[in-house]
């Protein structure tokens, strides 16, 4: 027997019931990213592979491990899903001259693949949205950044995100903190898992991001980078944090937040929860000054932060409970030959409207339709015999609140005005609550 085919493991489908949901959230983005003055950028999902490589960091999980990579098959060019979409952004900038007259602020949505092992919170295809500003020096656009996450989830009804936040100064001054803690791990190496060793002298900062319990001790003892901070790198972030503390946004600084992308600088930011389990990361971000100078553009400073779209909507689902399934109008119910005909403009002109209708499509008698009206979840079914359809009339059925709008026949040409009129006596009544 064939075996059913399914889709690849950490690669889900999001089902009606939960793309609706999804679809709402999209709406709740685009009117946020809006009142900061954000604009969309849809970007490919597939971008050459050195474009990663050059901007997440040769000695990073992503890049060492993680990308789906693949030549094209035609020309043999190095390509690459894109594990995340900062690097894409920076690439369009850069392409378009997008920044060249004044500085840009974006957002883009849409799927990420990282081949991570997959659990709950953590998939192979994730969705994730982003925000990106290209050419603002100081500390206010950070800010800014971070004030949009507090607005969000206060938009979304969470409550319980904890911010936290670090500097990693610049570059310069991470090339002589690095010195200071290979020296401070060599001294340490028995506590170094094989994992750290290795990291040891190619990417030391990431140890400091190791979830190992058992070198908890080991990382909590080592020299701290915000410690040999430039005075212009503390005044930056110092004025950060001013901005967020005029604002009320409650934060911890956590000095051995460092990030698993390596174009940062100064900067960096996570908004962490434990209610998701080990997933608990549902947004980050921060400054990467060097990157598209990195990547051949005409250096710019830019700032920005991504969310993990599946983590969000699970914190969502958990605080407020599944939301309903946006209600249908009309389910538009017809038998016999003059009403076929008529039964298909009716349903356009309802649409034309804003009404909209579930056409019962695959005939079937009166009673069998009518079950399937009542399970459709509409507020009203419109009903067309031939005798209605001669006399250009349809039956309006409420479906849910019988005893208040009781079925009545009526023109064609009025159903829509009726079924308005009771939408806006439902309004007055929720405004009265
Ligand atoms: P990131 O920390 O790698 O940063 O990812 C940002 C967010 O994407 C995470 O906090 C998490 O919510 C979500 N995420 C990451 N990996 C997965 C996964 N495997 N499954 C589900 N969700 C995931 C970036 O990607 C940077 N580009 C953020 C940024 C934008 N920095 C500056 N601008």
């Amino acid at each position: 027997m064939n075996q059913t085919v399914r889709s690849v493991r950490g690669m889900n489908d999001v089902l009606p019931a939960e793309a609706e949901f999804w679809d709402v959230f999209e709406d709740v983005i685009r009117s946020w990213a809006k009142a900061y003055g954000y604009r969309p950028i849809r970007l490919p999902i597939v971008e050459p592979t050195p474009l990663f490589k050059r901007a997440i960091g040769e000695v990073t999980d992503i890049v060492e491990k993680e990308m789906y990579s693949f030549e094209d098959s035609l020309n043999g060019e190095k390509l690459t899903l894109r594990p995340e979409g900062t690097a894409g952004c920076a690439r369009a900038v850069i392409q378009h001259h997008l920044a060249s007259q004044r500085p840009q602020r974006l957002y883009y949505m849409g799927p990420m693949f990282r081949h991570e092992r997959p659990q709950k919170g953590r998939y192979r295809q994730f969705n994730q949205i982003g925000v990106e500003s290209f050419g603002f020096f100081g500390p206010d656009i950070d800010a800014e950044q971070i004030l949009m996450g507090a607005r969000l989830w206060g938009d979304l009804g969470l409550s319980g995100i904890e911010l936290q936040i670090n500097s990693l100064g610049q570059p310069e001054e991470r090339v002589r903190y690095r010195v200071e803690l290979v020296d401070y791990f060599e001294k340490h190496a028995d506590s170094l898992d094989e994992e750290a060793k290795r990291r040891l002298h190619t990417n030391p900062l990431r140890i400091l991001d190791s979830k190992n319990p058992a070198m908890r001790e080991v990382i909590s003892n080592s020299p701290r980078l915000i410690d040999g901070l430039s005075v212009e790198s503390m005044a930056h972030f110092e004025g950060v944090q001013k901005i967020l503390r005029d604002a009320g946004i409650p934060y911890t600084v956590d000095p051995r937040l460092v990030r698993g992308l390596d174009y940062y600088n100064l900067t960096v930011f996570e908004w962490v929860t434990d209610r998701l389990g080990a997933q608990g990361t549902v947004c980050a971000g921060g400054r990467y000054d060097g990157l598209v100078g990195q990547l051949g553009g005409k250096p710019l400073p830019a700032c920005g932060f991504a969310m993990g779209v599946e983590r969000l909507m699970a914190l969502v689902q958990e605080s407020n409970g599944v939301p309903s399934s946006p209600e249908i109008d009309v389910y538009l119910v017809y038998q016999g030959g003059v009403a076929e005909e008529l039964a298909p403009r009716v349903a356009e002109g309802l649409r034309d409207r804003g009404i909209s209708v579930l056409f019962n499509c695959g005939g079937g008698t009166f009673k069998s339709q009518m079950k399937k009206a009542d399970a459709s979840g509409a507020l009203y079914a419109v009903i067309i015999g031939d005798d209605e359809a001669r006399e250009s009339e349809a039956m309006l059925k409420p479906l849910r609140d019988e005893g208040k709008y009781p079925q009545k026949r009526i023109a064609i040409d009025s159903i829509a005005d009726e079924i308005m009129k009771s939408f806006l006596d439902e309004d007055d009544f929720n405004g009265c609550l």
